[in-house]
């Protein structure tokens, strides 16, 4: 097939790579100039698991441009720009001018907003540009985005129009996953509702954590395992720690909240689980300070700073609202991180081993090689915030989320 895809961010460029490997060909769009010459030149500027050897791969199916005119005779065309939340408000600004450029390009292509949307902004714009749009939203994860777009849980799929339902069904055929066809609306809020409901989830068990932390004999962990084991709870997202970052759930939770009080029906759940995970950086500190005592000139080693592990996207990363607090308060403080060696303002090691003059070393993203560590065995104060360590092989280790005295 002929694809269009609009907006090579994260999820744009996680697709159209995907979809190239499919053998379709491939328009990319970006109004970013210098970007789309990063692009051509083969230079893919995201890092994710596995995307640079598919990128280089199927390149010969990948044509790069600023230029909507580019976006002639596609089967389809997504769009998968940004909607920021500007003060509590989705701003559709991106996904308008996109949309009416696409629309003026090509005459005929069938457009599928991949952009997180609230309910009704498909159906505005159709009526805008007087063509049916679909909603294909989209549920990669960093870190495991091309199997999540190579074998996704469902697609789904709204729209009125069965010809332009059936085409985009026919780009994702090749996946196998359930698909699930209904309105616009219906699509739009699947997509707000499961990043919501992910959120709370994950703020759900972090409370938790503070009342094990006041409970002896509790841990956490084992509860969250135990709550999992029941398949209508699940186990995924009940891993305690400083909270969710990225470029997704904290910009999607605020966003939705913000719509359900402009339709006087606020999603309070959510509300709080925003609160609750606005504690969670104020709360870790606490706990350092609990362990170290007065933090000013304390040098700490923080252990991870992207938001979360296999990625290097530092976009509303805990760990690095966790490093500006603990400076804040007079550390002193120094970052590891597998794939980051660089953030203005911070100062970095090289090394894992790099602390020998640590008062605390503060595990801080959930990375796989900080789960053991020689590290970890030297006597040294270790917090482990993400509850990653395993506390039997390594009792000195502190974690969040268990009682001590
Ligand atoms: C999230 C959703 O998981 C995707 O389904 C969705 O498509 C995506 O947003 C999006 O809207 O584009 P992502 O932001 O890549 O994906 O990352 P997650 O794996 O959801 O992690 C988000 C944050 O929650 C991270 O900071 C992570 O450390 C934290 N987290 C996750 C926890 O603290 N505990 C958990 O149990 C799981």
């Amino acid at each position: 097939m002929k694809i269009g895809v609009v907006g090579l961010g994260f999820v744009g460029l996680v697709t159209a790579t995907v979809l190239a490997d499919q053998g379709n060909y491939i328009t990319c769009i970006d109004i970013d100039g210098e970007k789309v010459e990063k692009l051509n030149r083969g230079d893919l500027y995201i890092y994710e698991p596995g995307l640079s050897e598919l990128f280089i791969k199927n390149k010969g199916r990948m044509y790069f441009s600023t230029k909507y005119a580019e976006l002639e005779e596609n089967d389809v065309t997504f769009v998968s720009v940004p909607t920021p939340t500007v003060k509590g408000k989705i701003d559709l600004s991106y996904v308008g001018d996109a949309v009416m450029s696409i629309a003026s390009a090509d005459g005929d292509t069938v457009i599928a907003l991949k952009s997180t949307v609230v309910p009704g902004t498909a159906r505005n714009f159709s009526s805008k540009i007087g063509r049916k749009m679909i909603s294909n939203p989209e549920f990669l994860r960093e870190g495991a985005a091309i199997h999540d777009t190579e074998k996704p849980d469902r697609i789904v799929i709204g729209g009125e129009n069965e010809d332009y339902i059936d085409l985009v069904k026919k780009v994702w055929r090749f996946t196998e996953s359930p698909i699930l066809k209904t309105t616009n609306e219906n699509a739009e809020l699947i997509k707000y509702a499961s990043n919501a409901f992910l959120a709370t989830k994950i703020s759900f068990i972090n409370e938790i954590a503070n009342l094990c932390e006041k409970v002896p004999g509790t841990d956490v962990n084992v509860v969250a395992e135990g709550m999992g084991m029941d398949h209508r709870i699940g186990k995924e997202f009940l891993r305690a720690g400083i909270g969710y970052g990225g470029s997704c759930l904290p910009k999607d939770t605020k966003a939705i909240v913000g719509y359900s009080k402009e339709k006087e029906a606020e999603l309070r759940i959510v509300s709080s689980a925003i609160k609750v995970n606005d504690e969670r950086v104020p709360h870790a500190v606490d706990i350092i300070e609990r362990e170290i005592g007065n933090l000013r000139n304390k040098k700490i080693y923080v252990l991870g700073i992207s938001f979360k592990n296999n990625t290097n996207d530092i976009r509303e990363s805990k760990s690095l609202e966790l490093v500006q607090s603990l400076e804040k308060k007079g550390a002193e403080v120094r970052v590891y991180d597998p794939l980051i060696n660089k953030v203005d303002g911070m100062s970095f090691v090289n090394e894992k081993g790099e602390c020998s003059d640590a008062d605390c070393i503060v595990v801080a993203s959930e990375w796989e090689e900080f789960a053991s560590d020689e590290l970890y065995e030297e006597g040294k104060k270790v917090i482990d915030l993400r509850r990653i360590v395993d506390l039997k092989v390594y009792p000195s280790v502190k974690g969040i989320g268990i009682y001590y005295e």
